[in-house]
């Protein structure tokens, strides 16, 4: 068989860990993997390499994918599905296993259902905020990397007696919020799942000033909302290919809005995609292992229309087109717990 494997979407911690299982496993089995570069773009355009294990074999600690990633969606224009069936056929694919989110996910289901192509799905955001799926890869190492981070501001802020506000990533879902403030004992979180309430944020910055805390740490995820009437805040509006606006700026309103209530001097860090870069955790680069060669399995089997899972310790497969399309959002049992440490 000739199988085809490709990366779409934002990059993230633990892709070149997939890309080598799947090499490794389907190189088990007699078979050749090829990478189409740059995700769709790579599909439409038949732009492949070949993939062998001794090239791929020490990827397994390096960040961002190999292949490259865009977040080009062929069925923005359906000439584009056609261009890529041609290639597929150019190049004699058996199947292709696509790494990404919803997505790339989508569109893998898309083709399969609609154009008969087989294909395999492997969940990948550095967000969490896949349903199927217990937890992504990448997000153990960015949560790590937002910790680490502020860690390091913690002592500024001190210093300064600031308050420091730290925007993170998580688009609609507040798991790399929550994550990093619950670890790093942050004293405020703003989530999307629910709207910010700002007095009681200044309340309890007030107070934990008058309680003898001279500093304050409050995160921000980039997808929270002032309130249903303001919606997300972004920067300058721009929409990608699948309709995602381009989240941001959050932080800076929340720390001129706590200066001006609170007078206490605030900072704002956005930490942007420092957070999705570098190498992956020992957690990430396992998961990623274990999806990469489940999804290997999966393809040398012609099982397609799946897509492998976590669920609790084991790998599973599910319905490809079931998987997509629901977001996870943050469940409300980790919400209350982080709630003792978050009030006035
Ligand atoms: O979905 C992953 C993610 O990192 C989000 O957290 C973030 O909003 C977005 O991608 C940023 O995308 P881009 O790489 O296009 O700036």
């Amino acid at each position: 068989m000739k199988v085809g494997i490709l990366t779409g979407g934002g990059d993230c911690p633990g892709l070149n860990a997939v890309i080598r299982a799947a090499v490794r496993t389907i190189a088990n089995q007699g078979s050749q993997t090829l990478g189409l570069l740059e995700g769709w773009r790579g599909a439409i355009e038949g732009n492949a390499v070949e993939l062998t294990p001794a090239e791929t074999d020490d990827i397994i600690a390096r960040g961002g994918t190999i292949l490259g990633s865009s977040r080009t969606n062929p069925y923005k224009n359906e000439a584009d599905v056609d261009r890529l069936k041609e290639s597929w056929a150019r190049l004699g694919l058996d199947a292709l296993i696509a790494i990404g989110g919803d997505d790339t996910l989508g569109v893998a289901s898309k083709l399969y259902h609609d154009h008969g192509l087989n294909t395999v799905g492997v969940p990948k955001t550095i967000d969490n905020d896949l349903s199927a799926t217990d937890v992504t890869f990448g997000f153990d190492t960015s949560i790590n990397i937002v910790m680490e981070a502020v860690d390091r501001l913690r002592t500024t802020a001190e210093s300064h007696r600031r308050v420091m506000v730290i925007e993170t990533m998580g688009r609609h879902a507040g798991w790399i919020a929550l994550f990093s403030a619950v670890c790093t004992a942050a004293d405020y979180v703003l989530v999307p799942e629910i709207d910010a309430d700002i007095d009681e944020m200044c309340q309890l910055l007030t107070n934990r000033r008058k309680q003898g805390k001279p500093y304050g740490i409050v995160v921000v995820s980039e997808g929270a909302k002032l309130g249903e009437e303001h919606g997300y805040v972004t920067k300058d509006g721009d929409i990608d290919d699948f309709g995602h606006v381009k989240l941001g700026g959050i932080g800076d309103l929340i720390a001129d809005i706590i200066e001006k209530r609170t007078q206490i001097e605030t900072r704002c860090v956005t930490l942007g995609h420092l957070q999705r870069g570098g190498p992956p955790s020992a957690y990430d680069r396992v998961l990623g292992t274990r999806l990469g060669v489940h999804a290997g399995r999966l393809a040398m089997s012609q099982r397609f229309g799946r897509m492998v899972a976590l669920r609790g310790t084991r790998i599973v497969d599910v319905d490809l087109a079931e998987a997509v399309g629901t977001m996870r959002q943050l469940e409300p049992e980790f919400l209350d717990e982080a709630n003792e440490f978050f009030r006035a």
